[in-house]
């Protein structure tokens, strides 16, 4: 039987999935990408493959997709984020219409059709406050990990509003808030607060349809899901492991010979 692979060279992480003929999930990776990330998207793949038990000559076809899909040069072919992210939440929400992606470089807000064709989409990549990037710098300063972070804000009774738009003056106004001993849950709640509402921009210009799936690092964040779905008046769907539905979207690409 033939298998298919997707790879998601993004950021941060370097995701792999290992789909069969019938589209059924054998096995996937999230690999930091660091430094190198050829080097990452071979770990990936390579980790995918042994918990699939398959092995790489049973690949029949592989996509890769994210920034860095450039620098997988065993791709049989390379696709955009846009349309793998569409491919992967509407196959395991196929009542998505709108996909939120916050990954660590950039954002997206995706409409989909009730195929998972993309109709329209929305994307910042210009700026890191509005991007996972912005969590990673605050978790930082403020000696919490990315996966404490969720929690910690719910304890929160109420939020400390973070006035710069800016992530270089949010940092400086973080540091100041820890000096004068504010509460870290408080703190983590306003940069939540902050973060959805410059998503919520992007969302609101190009309108929800139907339901909403959020895909990337971020929807592990039950503090930022919470609030977008505040915003939205409606729950969201979140993967269990929302980081490689980009690389499921490759792999769904690579089983229809590269077609997105
Ligand atoms: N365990 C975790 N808990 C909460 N948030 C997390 C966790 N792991 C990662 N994140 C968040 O996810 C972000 C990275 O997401 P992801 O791995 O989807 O990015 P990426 O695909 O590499 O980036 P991009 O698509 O922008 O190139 C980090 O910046 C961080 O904010
Ligand atoms: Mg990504």
């Amino acid at each position: 039987m033939p298998y298919f692979a997707g790879i998601d060279v993004g950021s941060l992480s370097s995701d792999a999935v290992i789909i069969d003929g019938d589209a059924n999930i054998l096995g996937f990776s999230v690999q930091p990408t660091g430094a190198h990330s050829t080097n990452a998207a071979e770990a990936a793949l390579a980790e995918a493959l042994d918990k699939a038990a398959v092995s790489r000559a049973d690949l029949a076809y592989i996509v890769a997709t994210g920034y860095g899909r450039v620098s997988v040069p065993f791709a049989h072919k390379r696709i955009t984020e846009i349309s793998c992210h569409g491919l992967g939440a509407h196959h395991l929400f196929p009542d998505t219409g709108t996909v939120i992606d916050i990954g660590g470089q950039d954002s997206k807000v995706i409409r989909l059709d009730k195929f998972g064709k993309v109709v329209d989409f929305s994307m910042n990549d210009k700026c890191a406050a509005g991007t996972g990037r912005f969590l990673e710098v605050m978790a930082e300063r403020l000696g919490v990990s990315l996966d404490q972070m969720g929690a910690l804000s719910q304890q929160a009774q109420r939020e400390i509003e973070i006035s710069s738009v800016c992530t270089v003056f949010a940092e400086s106004e973080v540091v100041s808030l820890i000096a004068r001993n504010q509460p870290k849950a408080e703190i983590i709640r306003g940069l939540h607060k902050a973060i959805v509402g410059r998503v919520w921009s992007m969302v609101k210009a190009l309108g929800v349809t139907g339901a909403v799936t959020m895909s990337g690092g971020v929807a592990k964040n039950q503090g930022v899901v919470k609030l977008m779905e505040a915003k939205l008046g409606q729950k969201v769907h979140i993967h269990s492991e929302p980081q490689i539905i980009g690389a499921l979207g490759a792999a769904l690409a690579a089983l229809r010979g590269g077609k997105a």
